[in-house]
């Protein structure tokens, strides 16, 4: 077997296959094995004229059939699949050689496998890869981790098969370590913070103009033209105005209401009670979803009084303002709060992630691509140590200029009864944010009552302990 392959991809269903195609589309040279042969063989009797593909059976031939320092794609199911791939490759490979796991893995599975395979003198990058099947055969949104030695030989094949936007690869080299990985759960949670305020923003419009989902799948297209656009407001756009054709109904009103998740938004959610930094969209956007799926619950909870008012909507074109306006502000909140963790994360482990390049990396190929990152990545090139994406000008006033309509939409959707737990958290966040002085001084002050545990002073340094079961006198700690 002589080494030719420039790339080479082991775990060929749907991604790695595509990932495999995309490669030899590019014109690399691209092994490919799986653990059944069957799936390899096929790929290259299908697809094998879309350009240069060397088929092997064993891993064995498979590794020998790279050129050095190898490149090795796992692209196979996350988890324990992973590390058996791993281990049948470590001892086939040579000082140097470059292992990357595209799969959806755990970043701390991904700071493990880091650490380990240095020690045997290898590269590991975790590399999350964003945009589906579709994605990683045309071109996906590419974060890889590991070290930057790897990067200077990996990351040009790698930018090669991203998607592009405006000529700049969706793909840069994100950090050490599981910087990669935690980037893309991020990106997978700020998805769903996205489509739970699509979700909300749909219903209001519903219930507050008494539409169809077609009529609403109209100005989700309109919206398209605006600050909103993207791939979820043109996906919504389309599956609003698609007819179930067995029944002729709206394709929206046969869906069973009960959205399911395979697990990325819940390991964001983990890791921002972790840090400690409050991504409320995130973690409302899941916690809507495992509420959709609470049957029990919601069959219980059916008759409960609800005590509403009637909607009246007395001016449609400027409530339909109010609710793109309210989206656009509680997207802010959702995205300047991942990136938070995003900077939390970077902070603790010493990743050194620039903020703005991974906004611009999300620009195409992944589910959140979007117009607005652009913003998002001049904000962080104005200031890459922002604090807060809502403090950056462009953003403050781009929400300040929706507050009203932000405000007068959760109030009216809290008066008739609308659940919208995304846009009021998000609007609870930036009040919450912005306010001078929190309640939170009167919990350190209950936290000193109960349990002795201390609290500082407005006007003074040190730390104290009142005397709350005896004389009450203040004493310094
Ligand atoms: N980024 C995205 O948008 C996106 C979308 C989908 C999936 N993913 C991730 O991409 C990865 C691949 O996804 P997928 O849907 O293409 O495939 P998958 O269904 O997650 O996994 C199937 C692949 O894993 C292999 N495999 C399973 N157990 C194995 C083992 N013990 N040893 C060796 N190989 C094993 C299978 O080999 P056999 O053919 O021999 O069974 C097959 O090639 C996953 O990590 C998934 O989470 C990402």
């Amino acid at each position: 077997m002589s080494a030719r392959a420039q790339i080479g991809v082991t775990g060929l269903a749907v991604m790695g296959r595509n990932l495999a195609r995309n490669f030899a589309r590019h014109g690399y040279t691209v092994a490919v094995h799986n653990r059944s042969f069957d799936r390899a063989r096929s790929l290259v009797a299908e697809h094998g004229g879309e350009g240069d593909f060397v088929l092997s059976e064993s891993m064995a031939d498979f590794v020998a059939s790279l050129e050095r320092p190898r490149k090795v794609v796992v692209m196979v199911k996350a988890g324990a699949a992973t590390d058996a791939v791993i281990d049948e490759l470590v001892p086939l490979l040579e000082d140097g050689d470059i292992v990357v796991d595209a799969g959806n893995a755990h970043f701390s599975d991904t700071i493990r496998r880091e650490r380990a395979l240095r020690d045997h003198g290898l590269h590991f990058v975790g590399t999350g890869v964003s945009g589906g099947e579709e994605g990683a055969l045309n071109g996906p949104s590419i974060m890889p981790g590991g070290t930057r030695e790897s990067y200077e030989s990996l990351g040009p094949l790698l930018e090669e098969i991203s998607a592009k936007v405006d000529g700049v690869p969706c793909c840069t080299y994100v950090g050490p370590g599981g910087a990669g990985h935690f980037v893309k759960m991020v990106h997978n949670g700020i998805e769903y913070a996205d489509m739970q305020l699509i979700a909300e923003a749909y219903d209001l419009l519903r219930r507050g103009l008494g539409a169809s989902a077609a009529e609403i799948g109209e100005i989700f297209a309109e919206w398209n033209r605006g600050d909103l656009e993207s791939f979820l407001i043109e996906t919504t756009a389309d599956v609003l105005r698609h007819v179930d054709a067995a029944t002729g109904q709206a394709f929206v009103d046969v869906v069973l209401d009960q959205a399911e998740q395979k697990g990325t938004g819940r390991w964001t959610v983990k890791n921002g009670l972790d840090l400690g930094v409050p991504i409320t969209g995130i973690a409302e956007a899941t916690f809507a979803r495992a509420l959709s799926g609470s049957v029990p619950q919601r069959t219980a909870g059916a008759g409960l009084p609800a005590h509403t008012r009637e909607w009246e909507v007395k001016d449609r074109e400027a409530f339909v303002e109010d609710v793109r306006l309210a989206l656009y502000a509680s997207k802010v909140v959702a995205y300047s709060q991942g990136f938070d963790q995003i900077a939390a994360a970077s902070a603790e482990n010493g990743w050194g992630i620039d903020r703005g390049a991974m906004a611009r990396i999300w620009r195409g190929g992944c589910i959140i691509r979007a117009r607005f990152l652009d913003r998002i990545t001049e904000a962080y090139e104005r200031d890459a140590g922002l604090p807060l994406l809502l403090a950056d000008p462009y953003f403050t006033e781009a929400v300040a200029g929706g507050l009203a309509s932000w405000r007068r939409v959760v109030a009216g959707a809290a008066g008739s009864g609308v659940p919208v737990p995304a846009f009021s958290s998000s609007l609870a966040y930036y009040d919450g944010v912005r306010a001078r002085r929190l309640p939170a001084a009167l919990v350190q002050a209950q936290r000193d009552f109960f349990g002795a545990h201390t609290y500082k002073r407005v006007d003074r340094d040190g730390t104290f302990h009142t005397d709350w079961s005896g004389d009450r006198t203040e004493t310094e700690v």
